[in-house]
């Protein structure tokens, strides 16, 4: 962790009893007036931290930016995901910079974030508006050691943790429409694109970007979209901290990747199950131009849907375009 993310985590621990200048020094191992200027630093990026001679300093309050030593600072620590973090002000698409961050050798595990995309993707060829400072807009880099026809696994897992950050954070009830979507009151706050380079068999890297609509207004949707999206301020009635959920869903994101890397996949299916609105349910499938219809039984070990077709067969999908028949 950077000088910066520690003082931001002892600065959080100490809460309103504040911490010594000469306490931190001795903490991190520099000098009082090294101190001192980080948290200068801290000052101007928007951190009010308050300095007295009987308490020392006290974090008053966080900007609604997100910052890298900052979000280091709230997850740590963490085995994979989340060890390296980026922000970045504005860029094309997460995904982008972390494919060519994969190219360029990164290891796996480094978070880009954005407060604003130009070009953000959703799944199908769709845009993903992502306004400056509205949303949580990410991608991670994973090297995991699975099959490609095993990439849906990281799908399902990051749709789970999306869903169970929102629940732990915002204690709002939140549902998971298959693959990707979370979903508040049937409309979409938060999808993913997970998108992967590989050979026949042998998965390269996976890409996995997570969008979350946390403190959109109605004004920011294109009209057509308002009737299927919302966010989560729309949805709560009030601004919600994006820092802190951005730090949640890494955590969780972490989590279920130990689980997959240790063959408990099975884990991250339970948990999926009891939040997902299309198991049961009879829906119509678009993959690729083609409709499917039937019942969605049940999700397979690599991740898939198992569909089960008015002929009573069982058809195992591995993406498309859900819609909930009844
Ligand atoms: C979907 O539901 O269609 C997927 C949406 C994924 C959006 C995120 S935002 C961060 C990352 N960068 C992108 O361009 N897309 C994903």
């Amino acid at each position: 962790m950077s000088i910066d993310s520690e003082i931001l985590r002892a600065l959080r621990g100490a809460g309103a009893t504040g911490v010594g200048g000469a306490e931190l020094a001795k903490q991190l191992g520099v000098s009082r007036a090294a101190i001192w200027a980080h948290i200068e630093e801290l000052r101007s990026a928007g951190y009010e931290i308050e300095a007295s001679p009987h308490h020392g300093y006290k974090l008053f309050s966080v900007p609604d930016r997100l910052h890298a030593d900052d979000l280091l600072s709230r997850i740590a620590p963490v085995d994979v995901i989340g060890r390296d973090i980026k922000v970045f002000q504005e860029t094309t698409s997460t995904n982008d910079i972390i494919d060519r961050l994969a190219r360029d050798g990164a290891q796996e595990g480094v978070v880009v974030f954005a407060e604003s995309q130009t070009q953000g993707r959703g799944r199908l060829g769709r845009n993903w508006i992502s306004p400056s400072g509205k949303g949580v807009w990410f991608s991670v880099l994973l090297r995991p050691a699975l099959r490609p026809q095993a990439f849906t696994q990281l799908t399902i897992s990051a749709a789970t943790s999306l869903a169970r950050a929102i629940r732990e954070q915002l204690d709002i009830q939140c549902e998971i429409k298959w693959p990707n979507d979370v979903l508040i009151r049937g409309k979409k706050v938060a999808g993913i694109l997970s998108e992967v380079n590989a050979e026949p068999d042998v998965l390269k890297y996976a890409i996995v970007g997570a969008g979350i609509n946390a403190n959109l207004d109605a004004v920011d949707f294109p009209p057509e979209l308002l009737s299927i999206s919302t966010s989560l301020k729309i949805e709560l009635g009030e601004w919600v901290d994006r820092a802190n959920l951005a730090a949640a869903t890494l955590r969780h994101l972490d989590r279920a990747y130990e689980w997959i890397r240790n063959h408990h996949f099975d884990s991250i299916v339970s948990e999926w199950e009891t939040w997902c609105s299309t198991l049961g349910r009879i829906v119509t499938i678009d993959v690729g131009g083609r409709e499917l219809s039937g019942r969605a039984e049940s999700l397979d070990e690599n991740g898939a849907l198992l569909l089960r077709n008015e002929h009573g067969q069982l058809e195992r999908i591995i993406g498309g375009d859900v819609t909930l028949q009844k």
